[in-house]
């Protein structure tokens, strides 16, 4: 049976074990940082440190990234668990639960738009009036043409 390094199981990790271990580059770990979608601390050698929750936290953020949440949304979300333990499942239940339904209403608005572009597959006419893809919700075509919400006289 393999021993496994007491280093492991340490609190405070570098930014290069955290990519390591969480298997994204150290220019992500920095770039989530400068989002706000996790934090760090400096050691006395003037080093970045990330408690190692910080990896249930990339974790998290890696998979709502692969569903196309925006990161803006991830931070929020993340800014809605307490600083000092990591995420737990009931966290991610609910999380992944409320980013369900985001991925429900993105999947309706694609097919919706999907339905639309066959439409225009062999069409090419881009008509404001009547293609829905260039005027999806058709708002102004009761007011007339031109550009009215620029000039309101
Ligand atoms: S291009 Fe003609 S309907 Fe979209």
């Amino acid at each position: 049976m393999a021993k496994i390094d007491p280093q492991y199981f340490r609190q405070e990790l570098s930014v290069g074990e955290v990519a390591s271990r969480s298997g994204v580059a150290v220019s992500a770990v920095h770039f989530y940082e400068s989002k706000g979608l996790i934090k760090s601390w400096r050691n006395a050698g003037n080093q970045r440190r990330y408690h190692r929750d910080v990896l249930r936290r990339v974790a998290l953020i890696k998979v709502a990234q692969r569903t196309g949440i925006p990161l803006a949304s991830i931070r929020d979300a993340l800014q809605t668990l307490p600083d000092e333990r990591a995420p737990t499942a009931a966290d991610w239940r609910r999380l992944s639960a409320q980013w369900r339904q985001e991925l429900n209403n993105r999947i309706q608005r694609l097919t919706q738009m999907r339905d639309q572009l066959n439409k225009c597959i062999g069409c090419g006419c881009l008509s404001l009036r009547d293609c829905p893809l260039r005027n999806p919700w058709d708002e102004l075509s009761a007011e007339g043409s031109g550009a009215r919400l620029l000039d309101p006289d």
